[in-house]
């Protein structure tokens, strides 16, 4: 993808900071942006302009001469501490003259509801998308190995999740960026219905015509199996948290955020598991 970038003529500013600009959210909304013709800058450590949450020095360089960002936090908007960096950078866009700051953020996540806060304190105009579980964790994200090994192995049972596809949050995040009418609006965007994870599961090996396990297993053996594997303690325990305190049925219900932020409703899961089977994500 190509990303343009306007160098301003006069002192209005028009380019739009796409944090995580490579990433399941960002590289959508950076597309969606360019398409429209507006000016993006991609923000991430292997951007043109670097950007790093963990160096601070990088963050007013990236910002200088924009009007809008989208913040996609990392590792995850849940994290600890999470809350006062999307603050702090909030507070740095303001005084570099950003005017409007959609965050993406998470549901039934304490973490996550005060960095919401933050930037809803930071002045600045503010849209927050606070979504659920994404539908594209399974062909993008940390479950595509497991689905393609054949069994996905989680700590979580019975309890239901409104699965979203990304392209939907992207959807939601550049009528914000781009459109009158959705300041000061938290979108909370869900899928249309709810699906336990062994639910899921079945959809994409249905639609991936594959057979693909799911087994539920205790939260220490998967934390045990994840060390095992080398993956970093900060990331067990963000996934322990996920699994063990917030799919708890706190967010086993859908909400109306894409209905209220586009007019339309979102897309259903199999419309998500047959559009990736097609492009051939879970062949093996
Ligand atoms: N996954 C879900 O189901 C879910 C649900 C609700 C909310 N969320 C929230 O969504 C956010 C993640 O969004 P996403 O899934 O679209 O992103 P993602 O796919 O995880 O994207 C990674 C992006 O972040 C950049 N990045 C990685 N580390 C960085 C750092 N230290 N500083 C700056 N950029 C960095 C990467 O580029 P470089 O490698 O070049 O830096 C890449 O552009 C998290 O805050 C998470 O809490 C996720």
């Amino acid at each position: 993808m190509t990303t343009s970038e306007q160098h301003p003529t006069s002192t209005t500013n028009t380019t739009t900071l796409v944090l995580g600009g490579t990433g399941k959210t960002g590289r959508r909304i950076a597309e969606k942006l360019t398409a429209l013709g507006r000016p993006v800058r991609l923000g991430s450590r292997s951007a043109p302009i670097p950007f790093d949450w963990a160096d601070r020095t990088t963050w007013g360089p990236a910002l200088r001469g924009i009007d809008r960002v989208y913040i996609s936090f990392q590792p995850d908007i849940a994290a600890p501490g999470g809350a006062d960096t999307v603050g702090a950078f909030a507070d740095l866009a303001v005084e570099s003259g950003v005017r409007h700051l959609v965050l993406l953020s998470g549901r039934g996540e304490p973490e996550a509801q005060d960095a919401e806060a933050r930037v809803r304190a930071s002045g600045a105009e503010w849209t927050i998308v606070r979504a659920s579980f994404f539908a594209q964790n399974f062909d993008e994200g940390e479950f595509l190995g497991p689905i393609l090994g054949g069994e996905v192995a989680l700590p979580v049972g019975e309890v239901g999740e409104p699965f979203i596809d990304v392209d939907d949050i992207a959807d939601v995040a550049v009528a914000a960026l781009t459109e009158d009418g959705h300041t000061g609006q938290v979108y909370e965007v869900t899928g249309p219905r709810l699906l336990t994870f062994a639910d899921a599961v079945a959809e994409i090996a249905r639609a991936a015509d594959r057979e693909i396990a799911f087994v539920q297993v205790p939260l220490e053996a998967y934390s045990a199996v994840l060390a095992e594997h080398g993956v970093p303690a900060e990331v067990i325990d963000l996934l322990s948290f996920l699994f063990g305190e917030v799919l708890d049925g706190r967010n086993a219900h859908v909400c109306d955020g894409v209905q209220r932020a586009l007019g339309r409703a979102p897309r259903d899961f199999s419309d998500y598991a047959r559009d990736a089977a097609a492009r051939g994500v879970w062949k093996v």
